[in-house]
């Protein structure tokens, strides 16, 4: 059987680091107050990285690439295909996959963007999986590549202290080993209410806010039920059990969400990867942002069994189980 396996991680975060203190005082001079305390109270972020004005998804995943293609030992040429999970892509179209293959100066193999916000990179780590699978590709780069400093509302402090900057990738290529134990993806459109930017381009502008809304209450509620279920059910489908698991790597929007996932599946918290606390909530870039934050500890090493999880808007949410 063919199976597929991470073989390298990288990531990427852009230069300019805002700490809780230096956003509070920014919001200050348009009278909107906030403080580290309640930030790091209610989420647990300390700082987060803003991407400066022209630099894209794409810019920010093409550093990401090029360190996990060489923790992987690969060359941009060996790659045949190229997933980038984004909400905040360079452009409406072409896929922020097709110009980042183009930065990579290769081209031909398939290319396109997976878009599930913040469970992006679970959703293109499972089709990535899949196609290797079934022969579809043999090296490719899963990656997560995000803006969202873009979409903020600098005049609502409720969601513009949660988010960051930032890309992760990561090279997946066949194996006879495993590699990727088994996912479990899933989506309900009847909530987009609770967590959106609902603007579009239209007539040659943009038609509705293009600004991130969310109701954190509402969003929080959903995402502790559905997080424990996904990865129980991920398990299953591996016929492991909580205790196989060796690490947690959930999306980075919130410790709070993170500390009680992981006291559901039973694992100490030590257990836990947490860098939500310097990077904020970088959407679909999270999980592999501190999946290789992780491994460049020395924390996560080879042969260790990890749980990806993450929840979205949309909603979406999902998790993959699988041996490094
Ligand atoms: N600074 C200071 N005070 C604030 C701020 C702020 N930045 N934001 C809100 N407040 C105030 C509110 O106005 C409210 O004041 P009030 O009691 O006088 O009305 C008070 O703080 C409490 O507000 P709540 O919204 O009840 O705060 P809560 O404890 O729910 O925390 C939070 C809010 C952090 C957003 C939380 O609900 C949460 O984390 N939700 C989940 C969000 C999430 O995980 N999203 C990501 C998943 S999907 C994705 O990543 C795209």
């Amino acid at each position: 059987t063919l199976f597929s396996r991470i073989t390298g991680t990288g990531s990427h975060l852009p230069e300019r680091r805002v700490t809780n203190d230096d956003l509070a005082r920014e919001l200050a001079q348009r009278g909107i107050e906030t403080s580290d305390e309640w930030i790091v109270e209610r989420t647990g972020i300390r700082a987060r990285h803003f991407a400066a004005p022209d630099v894209t998804s794409s810019d920010l995943a093409l550093p990401a690439c090029r360190q996990a293609l060489e923790a992987a030992g690969r060359r941009a040429s060996e790659v045949d295909l190229i997933i980038v999970a984004t909400s905040t892509p360079d452009m409406v179209f072409p896929s922020s996959a097709a110009i980042l293959q183009n930065k990579l100066g290769i081209a031909g193999c398939p290319a396109f963007d997976v878009q599930a916000v913040c469970s992006g990179f679970v959703y293109a780590l499972t089709v990535a999986d899949a196609m290797i699978r079934t022969g579809g590709a043999r090296c490719a780069l899963v990656v997560g590549a995000e803006v969202f400093s873009r979409i903020l509302d600098f005049n609502d402090r409720t969601t513009c202290v949660l988010f960051g900057d930032g890309a992760g990738a990561v090279v997946l290529e066949a194996s006879d080993t495993p590699g990727i134990l088994a996912s479990d993806l899933h989506a309900d459109g009847s909530h987009v209410g609770i967590l959106c930017t609902p603007g579009h381009v239209s007539g040659g502008q943009v038609l509705g806010s293009p600004l991130l809304k969310m109701d954190g209450q509402a969003v929080f509620k959903l995402a502790v039920r559905v997080l424990e279920d996904a990865a129980r059910a991920t398990l299953a489908k591996a016929g492991k059990t909580d205790a196989d698991i060796d690490w947690l790597i959930p999306h980075q929007a919130n410790i709070r969400i993170m500390q009680g996932t992981a006291k559901k599946l039973k694992l100490p918290l030590d257990k836990l990867i947490v860098t939500v606390d310097e990077h904020g909530n970088t959407s679909a870039a999270s999980i592999p942002l501190a999946l290789d934050a992780a491994v460049r500890s020395g924390r996560v090493n080879k042969g260790d069994t990890v749980m990806l999880e993450g929840v979205g808007g949309g909603f979406t949410w999902g998790a993959v189980l699988l041996t490094l």
